[in-house]
């Protein structure tokens, strides 16, 4: 049984969700599950806008034959070739054996690496090249690295509707749902959109500038992303997100407080210190143990604040592993443009300070305030002084 929902007059969407899959990319958990997005466009010729994940093959191929019944499929634009959307395409290939494939260079290599034949069928465009499938006109626009490399969007100017591949993608299964204005985007969605964003195309935010100042000259109606709701109205609101996430800039005032402590000591401090805060009037902080949060939370995290504050252990004369490897994480997705305290712990050689501080000197215009606090095993009163003043300077430091 298909099960799509209508955008336009012409304009379909059929894909589905995905509420089985624990890590996306096997990486990153998602509990609220996932959609994969596909469209399908009904014109004097009928054009498929991506395929869906393997996992919901089945359900996508009833969606086109609920929605095409016997006409054929003339085309299909393959916006971005990551198996989460290309999976399917090859199945699309078998069973409307004359369906065009219209892709960049880039990705015609990519679907013979993945092994898709798509020999006679590819429509290779690149930069600014237009199509007419009757009523509705569209161009396609590169957007290389957002966030692969043979990666295209598609903008219908007949209905101002941007294909925008993994770009203003979110986490979460749609549940019936597929615009935004159909859920309060603010309460749960905005803070999945971030951890995908962030996580996945973070690394990127120069290229999604140029994405950005492209998609600046269209009149955009609607965004149509491979996952996640479709935008038809407050767009302003998202895309003023992205430009604040692609350029690093911090959305909130306010201190992420993340710490590693292995028998609760380091967590005293850190808590410490949150109460300090907030009883001098900063409310807006966020403390995490390193260790019981997956990492994908706290990158995400770590883009919203304007402030961090990091508390570690000294572990084998390093830095506790998981704040290790969240550091490592913040590095490999560009992050930068934060104020970073730092907090060490150590029974006989604190180390993980320096440490930090080092793996932090490598990533792009981190202020590290002073004082640096070092602990030696528990908190003293004058550990509970020095992280005082501590908090005055990060307040400070806001002004
Ligand atoms: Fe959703 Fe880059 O694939």
């Amino acid at each position: 049984m298909h099960c799509v929902r209508k955008i336009t007059d012409d304009l379909y969407w059929v894909g589905g969700n995905d509420n089985r899959l624990a890590l996306f990319e096997n990486i990153h958990p998602i509990p609220k599950g996932v959609s994969y997005n596909s469209y399908l466009l009904v014109d004097e010729k009928t054009v498929l806008f991506d395929t869906v994940d393997w996992s919901i093959c089945r359900q996508f191929l009833d969606n086109i034959k609920g929605v095409l019944g016997d006409r054929p499929l003339d085309y299909m634009v393959i916006n971005h070739v990551e198996p989460d959307h290309a999976a399917s395409i090859e199945e699309i290939l078998i069973r409307y054996p004359e369906v065009k494939v219209v892709c960049t260079e880039k990705a015609v290599l990519f679907m013979q690496q993945f092994g898709f034949n798509i020999d006679g069928r590819a429509v290779v465009v690149k930069e600014g090249d237009t199509m007419s499938f009757g009523k509705h006109n569209v161009v396609y626009v590169t957007a290389p690295m957002v966030h692969w490399p043979e990666v295209m969007v598609t903008f219908d100017t007949t209905d101002g509707v941007l294909f925008a591949a993994d770009a203003f993608g979110t986490f979460g299964a749609l549940g019936g749902k597929l615009f935004n204005d159909e859920m309060d985007f603010d309460r749960g969605w905005l803070e999945e959109a971030r951890r995908y964003y962030t996580n996945i195309v973070g690394k990127y935010g120069p290229h999604v500038q140029s994405l950005l100042k492209k998609a600046g000259g269209l009149d955009i109606k609607y965004i149509c992303p491979l996952h996640g709701p479709v935008w038809r109205n407050n767009l302003g609101y998202f895309i003023d997100k992205y430009q604040k996430w692609s350029t690093y800039e911090p959305e909130e005032k306010g201190v992420l407080i993340v710490y590693a402590s292995m028998y609760g000591n380091t967590e005293t401090a850190a808590n410490y210190l949150a109460t300090q805060l907030v009883e001098k009037g900063m409310t807006n902080v966020a403390v995490y143990d390193v260790s019981k949060t997956h990492v994908s939370y706290l990158i995400s995290e770590t883009f919203k604040y304007s402030h961090l504050v990091l508390a570690s252990v000294t572990y084998n004369l390093n830095i506790f592993p998981p704040m290790h490897d969240y550091l490592v994480d913040m590095k490999a997705l560009n992050l930068q443009k934060r104020t970073v305290a730092l907090l060490e712990n150590g029974s006989w050689a604190p180390q993980s300070g320096k440490l930090m501080r080092e793996l932090l000197g490598q990533m792009k215009d981190m202020n590290i305030l002073d004082p640096e606090i070092s602990i030696n095993s528990s908190m003293r009163e004058e550990d509970g002084d020095s992280l005082a003043g501590l908090a005055d300077s990060i307040i400070e430091s806001m002004k």
